[in-house]
């Protein structure tokens, strides 16, 4: 199957221009995924919460969940997209999952990065993993990384790839999700945009591209750069991602010591 994403530098509050922009940088790139950034069509720096409230929109009634629905039943692929969500008062950074038939569902950030929860309030939906046309996705967002947790419960629920919308400002996730796919035997399609806002004082955020694709063996099947916007398409083969032993001993899942670990 054909996996991609596309990596843009969305102009601050500008979210039709920024859905414009995305739509240029896909052209006529055909996969059956494409994964978009974390607040993709929005931007990231909200300066107040009145802000982020004018700029969040209900899911699936908002126009950007709608725009990106009419994307999928014309291009055929599924899509997973980072947006500022409203839910009456409160607003959750979330992740839209839409197939060519519609909307299937969402996931809201379980860990809210820094000062994001001056807006945004934790994720209060499962973790969860979305069938798309016969492949397990599931979905996590950007800071979630940091969290192994998060990637294991994916892959325990069946994941055969984890789409993470992003939008990085320190430097170890790319070279993290690499370890992240090795323990857990799953594809991972990390997005973030490039560009830098500075919209509050002293608080100036450069975002570190490096969108990538990385496969259940550890290898990087493709990195974006980390200046320029840009699209791409990766072949993947899913089975990788289904046999979780990584020699006649050892599988990955069964060899679990749940005797000894010590998670809560
Ligand atoms: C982040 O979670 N956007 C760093």
């Amino acid at each position: 199957m054909k996996v991609g994403f596309v990596q843009n530098n969305p102009k601050f509050g500008e979210t039709e221009a920024n859905l414009e922009q995305i739509k240029t940088l896909w052209g006529n790139l055909s996969a059956e995924l494409i994964v978009l950034p974390e607040l993709f069509a929005t931007g990231y720096q909200f300066n107040s919460k009145h802000e982020a409230k004018e700029l969040a929109e209900p899911i699936p009634e908002g126009p950007t969940t709608q725009k990106l629905i009419s994307w999928a039943k014309e291009t055929g692929s599924s899509i997973i997209a980072g947006i500022a969500e409203c839910d009456g008062e409160n607003l959750f950074n979330s992740a839209v999952i839409i197939s060519p038939n519609g909307y299937i569902g969402t996931y809201r950030k379980a860990h809210v990065f820094d000062t994001e929860n001056r807006f945004f309030s934790q994720g209060n939906l499962p973790l969860q993993v979305f069938e798309l046309g016969g492949i397990r996705v599931g979905v996590m967002i950007c800071f979630d990384w940091r969290f192994p947790e998060t990637a294991r419960t994916l892959a325990l629920k069946g994941a055969d790839i984890i789409a993470h919308p992003s939008n990085l400002v320190l430097p170890h996730c790319p070279d993290a999700m690499i370890t992240r796919c090795l323990e857990n035997r799953v594809f991972a399609i990390t997005v973030d945009r490039v560009g830098s806002e500075n919209r509050v004082d002293g608080e100036e955020l450069s975002f570190i591209g490096k969108s990538q694709v990385v496969s259940p063996e550890g290898d990087i099947l493709y990195r974006a750069s980390e200046k320029e916007e840009e699209a791409s398409v990766v072949e993947i083969d899913i089975d990788l991602s289904r046999k979780k032993k990584i020699n006649s001993k050892n599988d990955l899942f069964e060899g679990r010591r749940l005797d000894l670990y010590e998670l809560n």
